[in-house]
């Protein structure tokens, strides 16, 4: 998607303005999961680079922690009303109805236009492009995007191998019209997917495929399933190609950018990464390590991070990219606007 493309020569653009995080209370370590399952502080962290994750408490819904980090955004950006909200979550309160129009209520924007995206992963930087298009397109002037979810809902708890990697939390920006000379002007969007992949990282029951009448769905495919070392390989190279699309859109060199926020899934996939693109390790913000994968939450949760350590100053140029289930991957650039941190 190229908003900017679309609008001709329109300059019109969707600005970041606001960002808020939000992070479950309960902290689960590497130690307190080797306490439960056959696995180590040293293999979770030599393999991933995370040390500990977030735990939503039980029956704390995605639309709790995505109305948390809202509200929080729309703080930030000093408002208290947005014209549009889209949430993107793999963990969805229910199948139906989508859980925007509750997170939306809960903020008092009731009445406004709030729907889901679901692209797992990469669900923010579809979120992000669905509401900056909205926005370039005319057809609203704010909107709140947050990524929220609840992973440890969808986990086998006795699956050492998924267990370990995700975590819960949310993240959101709020965007407004704007010049897209701005700080803050979001880039151009490369967003692409591959449904031959689809089994790759999986749900399996749930949907229409499976029947809600008839025979329960076996324990295994009611639960999150990841074929990781191909998703690793797939992460790499797809992250790579999009985030040199969304540089070459941007007229930016990979030597250029002062921060690369790619998806919180392994920091060995970040490393690689920056390889690829020649992007040195100090310019990659690395919050996995505290948090774990927060799927669709981790661009809003790393963004909300950097800002807080110094690491995104007014001014810095900035590319993210995510690759995700589906499969879905995407990139976008902007240089980092002054925010109020809340
Ligand atoms: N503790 C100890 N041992 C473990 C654990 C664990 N928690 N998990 C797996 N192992 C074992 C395996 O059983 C295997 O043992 P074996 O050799 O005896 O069979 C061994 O460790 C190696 O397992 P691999 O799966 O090959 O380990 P790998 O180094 O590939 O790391 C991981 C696994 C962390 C999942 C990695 O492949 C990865 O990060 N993949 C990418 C994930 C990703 O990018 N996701 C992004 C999208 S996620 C989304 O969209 C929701």
């Amino acid at each position: 998607m190229r908003p900017t493309e679309r609008a001709g020569t329109d300059a019109r653009a969707a600005v970041v303005c606001g960002l808020g995080a939000w992070l479950p209370p309960t902290v689960v370590t590497n130690d307190d999961l080797a306490r439960r399952l056959d696995t180590s502080d040293e293999w979770i962290r030599t393999r991933t680079g995370i040390r500990a994750r977030h735990v939503a408490s039980p029956g704390m819904p995605t639309s709790h922690l995505a109305a948390e980090a809202g509200a929080r955004a729309l703080e930030s950006a000093g408002v208290h009303d947005v014209d549009m909200v889209v949430l993107a979550t793999t963990t969805p309160d229910r199948p139906c109805p989508a859980t925007a129009p509750v997170v939306a209520t809960r903020l008092g924007l009731t009445g406004r236009p709030a729907f889901d995206v679901s692209a797992v992963c990469t669900g923010f930087l579809y979120a992000l492009a669905t509401g900056a298009g909205m926005i370039t397109s005319g057809a609203v002037e704010t909107v709140l995007v947050v990524g929220s979810e609840v992973y440890s809902t969808i986990l086998d708890p006795a699956d050492r191998s998924s267990s370990v990697i995700f975590g819960d939390g949310a993240g959101a920006v709020v965007l407004r019209a704007g010049h897209r000379s701005e700080d803050g002007a979001v880039g151009r969007s490369e967003l692409g997917s591959d449904g031959s992949l689809a089994d790759l990282i999986t749900v399996r029951a749930g949907g229409s495929e499976q029947r809600s009448s008839g025979a329960p769905a076996l324990p295994a495919d009611r639960y999150f399933s990841m074929w990781g070392k191909e998703v690793f390989a797939h992460a790499v190279t797809r992250m790579a190609e999009a985030t040199r699309a969304a540089l070459a859109g941007a007229g930016w060199h990979a030597a250029d950018l002062d921060r690369l926020i790619g998806h919180q899934a392994n920091v060995r996939i970040l490393h690689a990464l920056g390889e690829y693109l020649d992007i040195p390790r100090e310019r990659l913000v690395i919050h996995l390590d505290q948090i774990g994968n927060t799927a669709a939450a981790s661009i809003p949760l790393a963004l909300a991070y950097a800002q807080s350590t110094g690491e995104l100053a007014p001014g810095a140029r900035v590319a993210l990219t995510a690759f995700g289930g589906g499969a879905t991957w995407g990139a976008t650039t902007l240089t980092w606007p002054a925010l109020k941190t809340v």
